[in-house]
């Protein structure tokens, strides 16, 4: 049998290019074939097994190998799989929006368009906001304003709203320009004892020069993940939304990495007082069994888009798998288990536990410049000096080298540069939270104190 799987990750290595991965690397790398998953550790073909610390790329929120979540999918299997969404619909997808709309709990939000990625879920809220004000009788205001260290996707239009310069640098010519505006990293900002927002100012300067061509605002509410698990007040995202409603421009929340939970709160805009024009979700609305993406808006939008054919006012998008009745049925099962369980409430005791955990064994550790935490997501930022919150040289590969003492103790920590993370299920139990913290103390050590 193991025979047969060192077959296989040759083929693996033959054939098939992996997703941010420089190839190169990974030819002599160490590589991992999983057979199966239960709860919150993977297995592979050698029998190890991996805590998976970052949630299967932030979708599994409720732990893997769900029984309910499976039996959902396997039932509307039996019925059918997929059809066509335009003309057609079904009860799944019906189901899901009307659950939707009441879990997003925000007056204004009351309609719901599907798509299969977060990318295309981002897509659509920047094509409605855009159409709605030309629909509207206000064509020029085309652009957005996004935030530095901000990640949307990795579609072209994804990419001109996201400010992760180092993914997107190749890319940038090919782009559409847009304004951006500072990120709000307290760690890495100069006022943040005085902190009275300034990083705000340069917001309320594009829109005072240049809101008439400003269709929306786009933004990952609390925690800006891809570019580093920025965990940042949500008094931030309030004033940024006074700010922005005075000019009447859309706000967009894209709770693709931070809805369901994750952060503590059903949504993560519900710790603020925001307002959205656009909801985007996807990854854990199936607990990461089957793609989904979803945007929600309001009647004010869908009113601009109604009218007779002849108006030419209609939303010409769409994807293939729109609606699909499988993905669909997961949701559904995935939220029933949120709500049924009250597995949000449950959560809040892991979470403190989390957050006392984290701060009393790794505040004096001598490489951890800072620590972020809001909910099930925890990010340690390395730094080679504190009191200069120096980076270790990139020629040193820190993050690659902690990657891999992960892996020999049984943790999956994926680095986003200099930063390591975890990115837990609701349901993880403090005994858990205990063993991966144990090991990442071990892991921790022995790549930056040796
Ligand atoms: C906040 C956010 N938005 C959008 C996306 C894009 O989602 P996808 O990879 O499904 O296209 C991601 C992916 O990590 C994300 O974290």
């Amino acid at each position: 049998m193991r025979k047969n799987y060192k077959e296989l990750l040759e083929k693996d290595k033959m054939y098939i290019w992996h997703p941010y991965t420089q190839m190169k690397d990974y030819e002599n790398d160490y590589h991992i074939l999983i057979k199966s998953a239960k709860k919150f550790k993977l297995y592979d073909s050698e029998n190890r097994y991996y805590y998976d610390t970052i949630s299967s790329w932030w979708c599994n929120i409720l732990g893997h190998n769900i029984k309910e979540i499976n039996a959902a999918i396997i039932q509307q299997l039996e019925n059918f799989e997929h059809t066509l969404f335009a003309g057609f619909t079904n009860e799944q997808a019906i189901e899901l929006a009307e659950k939707l709309i009441k879990l997003v709990n925000s007056d204004e939000i009351d309609k719901v368009f599907f798509s299969d990625n977060g990318s295309t879920a981002v897509e659509v809220a920047l094509k409605m906001s855009c159409q709605y004000w030309s629909n509207y009788g206000k064509p020029e205001k085309t652009k957005f304003i996004y935030l530095e260290n901000s990640y949307h996707g990795d579609t072209i239009g994804t990419m001109s709203v996201s400010g992760t310069a180092q993914f997107f640098k190749y890319y940038k010519k090919i782009c559409v320009e847009n304004y951006s505006i500072p990120s709000p990293y307290c760690y890495r900002c100069n006022s943040s004892k005085s902190c009275k927002y300034q990083c705000l100012e340069p917001l309320k300067k594009i829109l005072n020069d240049n809101h008439n061509k400003i269709s929306g605002l786009i933004i990952e509410p609390l925690v800006q993940c891809a570019g580093g698990m920025i965990v940042y007040p949500a008094e931030y995202l309030n004033k940024l939304y006074e700010i922005i409603k005075y000019y009447e421009i859309h706000l967009i929340l894209d709770e693709i990495a931070v809805g369901f939970g994750r952060t503590g709160k059903m949504f993560a805009f519900h710790y603020s007082d925001a307002i959205p024009d656009f909801i985007c979700l996807s990854k854990a609305i199936t607990n990461g069994t089957l793609p989904l993406g979803v945007t929600l808006t309001t009647n004010q939008i869908y009113d601009a888009f109604y009218d007779d054919y002849s108006k030419n006012k209609t939303f010409f998008h769409g994807h293939t798998f729109t609606g699909n009745p499988l993905s669909a049925a997961a949701a559904n099962a995935t939220i029933d288990l949120l709500i049924s369980n009250n597995l949000i409430e449950k959560s809040q005791a892991q979470i403190k536990y989390l957050n006392n955990e984290i701060y009393s064994r790794f505040n004096n550790f001598q490489y951890i410049g800072d620590i972020r935490n809001i909910g099930f997501i925890a990010a340690f930022e390395i730094v080679k000096d504190k009191s200069a919150k120096e980076k270790f040289d990139s020629s040193l590969r820190i993050g690659r080298r902690i990657y891999f003492e992960g892996l020999k103790n049984n943790l999956i920590l994926r680095p986003l540069d200099n930063i390591i993370y975890l990115f837990l299920p609701i349901t993880i139990t403090k005994r858990d939270i205990d063993i991966i913290l144990n090991k990442l103390e071990v892991v921790l050590k022995n790549v930056i104190s040796s």
